[in-house]
């Protein structure tokens, strides 16, 4: 049978109303010490009213010291438990379900946000110029453990699922960029040693939620820069957290040091051609693993999402900017108005004080 977008879709133990997914938007929602506001759920109960069947929260906090962007959600503390419970409890009133998503955010996250940066490698971060200490093999484990306790107390607030930010540039994925981990140690050279960061980090909040509870990752399909990581590399990644089952993966790529319109949020998507613009790479890893995959980056139409459904293997498909702009969008086109998203992937919505949509209605 044809996969169809809105057909019920089953992910682990997880019955999903839908295959749509709402990729991870840092909101700057939360009030400054990172609890959540009344603004927060509203935001989140106009989003699950929209018709998406899995959101996936912005970046939250997992170490008070680490902040790479002001008013986010933080989960570094049961002080966190209850706020984020009420936001879970008002999404699963239309029955989305909602995933928190995990982060470290080392030196590229905004500057003078964080209290101390922490990277692979002491290093300054060519575009944000803010300093990074190297982090020693006991702060590493230490990280891993801060890790697993936020995955355990994403799931006493009654999230589905977490997902673990491993893309973008931020610091799991800075430890995979050989322009930025240049260790001598276990952590370091090859992708084996690099990617051991992401993998343990896995494996710890594996421990901590048990093998019930679902855990993905977002992940680079490369970083789209002269000398970082490359798709043969990050294909080996994705095959050892598949051999782990992992439950879901997220492809993404680049981050703010990629060649020009070869990052992570691109602009001029103009045609059905320019749309999913990592899909390519989720198709390929789709057809060597077994673990669910979703491919974001540059979806705008439903004949897109249709020919991803009908010609791949790939079993979701997430969208960004264009549920800020239009968050009931996937409500129309289950309606059966086929109007391509409103969202003109202009960017306006990448503002410090917090994402909007400069379009919206
Ligand atoms: C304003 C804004 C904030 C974002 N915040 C996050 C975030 O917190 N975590 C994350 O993994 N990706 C984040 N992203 C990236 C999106 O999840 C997505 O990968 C990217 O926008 C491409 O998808 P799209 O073309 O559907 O927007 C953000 C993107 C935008 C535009």
């Amino acid at each position: 049978m044809l996969k169809k977008p809105f057909n019920e879709n089953i992910l682990k133990n997880l019955k999903l109303k839908n295959s749509f997914i709402r990729s991870a938007i840092w909101e700057g929602l939360a009030d400054k010490d990172g609890f959540v506001t009344e603004e927060l759920i509203n935001f989140y109960k106009e989003l699950s009213q929209g018709g998406v069947g899995t959101i996936i929260t912005g970046f939250s906090n997992i170490v008070e010291y680490d902040k790479p962007a002001s008013n986010m959600i933080g989960i570094y503390d049961d002080k966190f438990i209850p706020g984020l419970k009420e936001l879970v409890d008002e999404v699963h009133k239309t029955d989305c379900k909602i995933f928190l998503q995990l982060v470290i955010g080392g030196s590229q996250g905004r500057p003078g946000s964080s209290k101390r940066i922490v990277g692979p490698s002491a290093h300054t971060h060519p575009v944000t110029k803010q300093q990074a200490e190297e982090l020693t093999i006991e702060e590493i484990l230490e990280l891993e453990e801060k890790f697993k306790l936020a995955g355990i107390r994403a799931k006493k607030a009654g999230f589905d699922g977490v997902q673990i930010h491993g893309a973008h540039g931020y610091l799991l994925s800075q430890f995979m960029n050989p322009l930025f981990n240049k260790r001598k140690d276990s952590y370091g050279r090859e992708i084996s040693g690099r990617s051991k960061f992401l993998l343990e980090v896995y494996d710890k909040i594996r421990e901590g939620v048990g093998n019930d509870y679902l855990i993905s990752v977002k992940l680079n399909c490369e970083d789209f820069v002269d000398g970082g990581a490359t798709e043969e590399e990050m294909l080996w990644v994705c095959k050892e957290l598949s051999k782990r089952n992992i439950d879901l993966i997220e492809v993404s790529g680049g981050s703010v040091i990629s060649r020009k319109n070869e990052g992570v949020i691109r602009i001029g998507i103009n045609n059905i051609n320019d749309e999913g613009y990592f899909q390519s790479f989720a198709e390929k890893i789709s057809k060597l693993i077994n673990t669910p995959i979703s491919t974001v980056g540059g979806i705008r139409t439903y004949e897109k999402v249709l020919s991803i459904f009908e010609n791949t293997n790939i079993q979701f498909v997430s969208l960004a900017r264009p549920l800020l702009c239009e968050p009931n969008l996937i409500n129309e086109w289950e309606s059966g108005n086929y109007t391509k998203a409103f969202c003109k992937s202009c960017n306006g919505c990448l503002n410090p004080k917090g994402s909007r949509c400069i379009l919206k209605k």
